[in-house]
Formats: C-alpha cells, structure tokens, sequence
C-alpha cells in the first residue's frame, strides 16, 4: 500500500552508520520520501533519527549508501534542503527580519529582495509586527516559528525538521501541529520530520517510519487515514486517528524490554 503517486524527491539508500568508537546508529536503511507529503520518523530516543536526518542533509557522511535528491548523490549540504534546528539557532544579535532573511543573505540575495521575503515568511508563521524584535524579546514558541520561516525563506523544496516543537509548552505545541497541516497543505514542499511523540505524528503525517531501536532499521510504513477537511481538533476525536495512535504504540511496545 502507498501513496507515491509523485515520484520521491529524496532517496534514502541502504545508510549504515557507525560513529568512531563503534556505536552504530543505522543498520542499512532505505528509503523514499515522496514530494509534496509531510513522512516523519518516529522511534525512541537514540534510535538513530537524527543520525538520518544530518545526513539527509548532508550535514554527516554515512559509513556506507548513498543519499540521492532530484536522483543526484549529495555529500553536501544544499539549497534544496533547510534544516529546522531543535534550538531555534538563532543569531541573537540580529533582528527577526535579519534572522529569516539570513539563508538569502549568505545566497547573496540583496537586501530590499531579501526583506521582502522575509517578511512575507514572518507572516507566514503568525508573528507579523514581530520584524524588528530580537531573539530574546520572543517566547520560545516564537522563536521556534522564527526558524520555520528562515527555513521556507530559502525556498527549499526539502524542509527537515527535528523535533521542532519539543521545546515549547504543550498548547504551543498543539498550534503548531494544526500550523503543519496548513502549510504541508499550502507550501508544495517535502516535510521530513522527526518526533518521538506518537500522537505528534498522527497528528501531522501523510506517512510514517517508525524506527526500530539502536541498531536502527525501518521497521514498519504506516500511512494513517485521517480526513484532513475537518476542524483541527475533530482530527484528535477521528476514529481513525485513535485506531493509528494505538496500533503505532502497539507496535513500539514490542521494542521495549
Ligand atoms: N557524534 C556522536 N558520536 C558517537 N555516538 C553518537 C554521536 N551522535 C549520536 N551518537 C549515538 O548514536 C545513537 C543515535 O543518536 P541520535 O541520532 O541522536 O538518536 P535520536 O535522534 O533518535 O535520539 C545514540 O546511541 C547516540 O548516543
Ligand atoms: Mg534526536
């Protein structure tokens, strides 16, 4: 079963890696992401997530496979793909404007252009008025919305996304996720997208990995079907959203001891 009706952006395959001193995080992994979807892995913590999104974006070098984009091996980082930080990364000194628009300004992008888009993207993530705060004038919630807009300031077609939403409280965290689904919906972009939260990822998922523990493999692909067309909250009571929460916990439990 599979929704790939568009053929996959990034391809994942057969990544083995052992960092030095032997731990080894990812025992042969392949996959493919397709455009235009949001897939997130999912697995307890150390399995390896953020091992394969590094090197997604070619931040880390695998010990062996290959990484390709568009069907080109990458070694590197790119335009092609942002990467949302955890901690925000943010440059304290500048302001908010100069913050998003800071991808384009290392692109060369000119200053009147490069503000344009920034303040359009500030828009995007709710925090218009905000443009000329600095880092620690904006609540963690904010600051987190900061650097989803640098990310789709760059106009990458491939957004990584770390466990973006950890670091703030839970009713932030749920704005967020409703936030996803509208811009997975309006952005024509490829999410991927780290959580440990099973929930998280029902929630915002068109598909998920779930990761079996250290050394990590795909263990299973679920693609839950929840009707997106509803309120935000109506997803959360959606039997089919129930159902997926509690088969994915089901199938967790067995890696546990
Ligand atoms: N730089 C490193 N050197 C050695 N081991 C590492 C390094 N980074 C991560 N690890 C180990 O690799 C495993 C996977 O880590 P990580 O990808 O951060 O997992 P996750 O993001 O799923 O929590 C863990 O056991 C971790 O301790
Ligand atoms: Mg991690």
């Amino acid at each position: 079963m599979t929704i790939q009706n568009s053929p996959p952006i990034v391809q994942v395959q057969n990544i083995k890696k052992v960092y030095p001193g032997g731990v080894e995080a990812l025992n042969d992994i392949s996959l493919d992401f397709p455009t235009g979807k949001l897939t997130t892995l999912l697995g307890p913590s150390g399995c390896g997530k953020t091992t394969l999104l590094k090197i997604i974006a070619g931040l880390l070098q695998p010990s062996s496979g290959r990484v390709l984009v568009d069907g080109k091996p990458v070694s590197e980082p790119g335009p092609e793909r942002a990467f949302v930080f955890q901690d925000f990364a943010l440059m304290p000194w500048a302001t908010i404007l100069r913050n998003v628009g800071f991808g384009l300004e290392l692109a060369g992008v000119d200053r009147a252009k490069r503000e344009e888009i920034a303040a359009k993207y500030i828009n995007t993530v709710g925090l218009k008025g905000f443009e000329l705060k600095y880092p620690h004038e904006l609540s963690g919630g904010m600051r987190q919305r900061v650097g989803l807009a640098r990310a789709l300031a760059v106009n990458a077609k491939v957004l990584l996304m770390d466990e973006p939403f950890s670091a703030v409280d839970e009713q932030t965290r749920r704005k967020f996720q409703e936030d996803m689904l509208e811009l997975v919906a309006k952005e024509n972009k490829t999410f991927i997208f780290v959580t440990h939260s099973i929930e998280e990822a029902v929630y915002v998922s068109d598909r998920i990995v779930l990761l079996h523990r250290r050394p990590s493999r795909v263990s299973e692909i679920i693609e839950p079907k929840i009707s997106r067309n509803v309120d935000p909250e109506a997803i959360r009571r959606q039997p089919e959203y129930l159902d997926a929460v509690e088969n994915i916990w089901q199938s967790l439990k067995k890696f546990l001891d």
